[in-house]
């Protein structure tokens, strides 16, 4: 797994909402050269995970996430990727707005584990903006994307993320759970779902993303937690004055990205985010 794969594209399998594909360069910049046991406590589509073991950095890797259908994904790709394609093309062939809704409306817990893979990756190129969302009952709920014409799967993309994702570990847990597994030699990306830039939208979000300040709270000790036991870590989340004081003390950088997903048009755009390194700051306040 360490060696570079030549044909591996570094390039996610799915969209995800808060990607970090641009910034995939700066954090893995900032990972050590030499890493255990690499881990991605919230997975998404792993953006950094499929960088770095494209580039042969990777000799083990803990890939976790709370996303049921996330998991089950990686894991369709893992085991039967063949199988995963044959029934894309089957979704292909029958695209529309009638068969989306049929598709988003199967239990994917009584599918096998292909067809699980299949339907998730469908309906991410598919859907809205490609994002993911579900309604209080766990179902996907976003609805129909209006695409002309959309690249629903690209057979080389999926078989590059297959062999990148051999002997990789994959487990639906809270970040947590991944975090205290993790011991010194090992390296940590972190990258939750954010603070909100604005107080309004901090409200909104906490009550539909179930991430509100308790959790940053949680996460932020976890940090502290991997900072004391010496594991390289960086983590990801807005520029905020909220970010800023619950890192208060540790080394960061401000980064600008370009955000693409966002429902509402006039929050795209060029924004600030902040990487935080689980190692002691010389100095303060920066
Ligand atoms: C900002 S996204 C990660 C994006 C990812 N870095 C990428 O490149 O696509 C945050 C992820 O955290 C997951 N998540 C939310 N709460 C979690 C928790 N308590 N523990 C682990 N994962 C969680 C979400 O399902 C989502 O996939």
């Amino acid at each position: 797994m360490a060696r570079p794969d030549r044909g591996a594209s570094a390039r996610p399998p799915l969209k995800w909402a808060g990607s970090k594909r641009q910034l995939a360069d700066e954090i893995v910049s900032r990972l050590p050269a030499t890493i255990g046991t690499y881990y991605e406590p919230f997975a998404g589509s792993a953006a950094v995970f499929f960088a770095l073991a494209a580039a042969g950095r990777v000799r083990r890797a803990v890939l976790s996430d709370t996303n049921p259908e996330l998991v089950a994904t990686y894991r369709a790709l893992q085991r039967d990727v063949e199988g995963v394609l044959a029934h894309l093309e089957q979704h292909a062939a029958a695209h529309g707005e009638e068969h989306f809704y049929e598709v988003r409306a199967l239990e994917p817990r009584g599918l096998s584990l292909t067809e699980r893979g299949a339907r998730l990756i469908y309906l991410n190129r598919t859907c809205f903006n490609g994002l993911y969302r579900v309604n209080a009952s766990g179902a996907f709920n976003v609805p129909f994307g209006r695409y002309k014409n959309p690249r629903i799967y690209d057979p080389e993309r999926l078989r590059a993320a297959a062999r990148l994702l051999k002997g990789v570990t994959l487990r639906e847990e809270d970040f947590e759970r991944a975090c205290a597994a993790a011991q010194p030699g090992d390296a940590v990306y972190l990258d939750p779902p954010y603070l909100p830039i604005s107080e309004t939208a901090y409200f909104s979000s906490y009550a539909r993303e179930k991430f509100g300040r308790a959790e940053h709270e949680r996460l932020a000790a976890a940090f502290r937690g991997l900072t004391t036991r010496r594991v390289a870590a960086v983590l990801s989340n807005s520029d905020t004055p909220e970010t800023r004081r619950l890192y208060t003390g540790l080394e960061y950088a401000s980064v600008g990205v370009t955000r693409t997903i966002h429902a509402d048009a006039s929050r795209r755009g060029a924004v600030s985010e902040l990487l935080v390194l689980a190692r002691r700051a010389a100095r303060r306040g920066r």
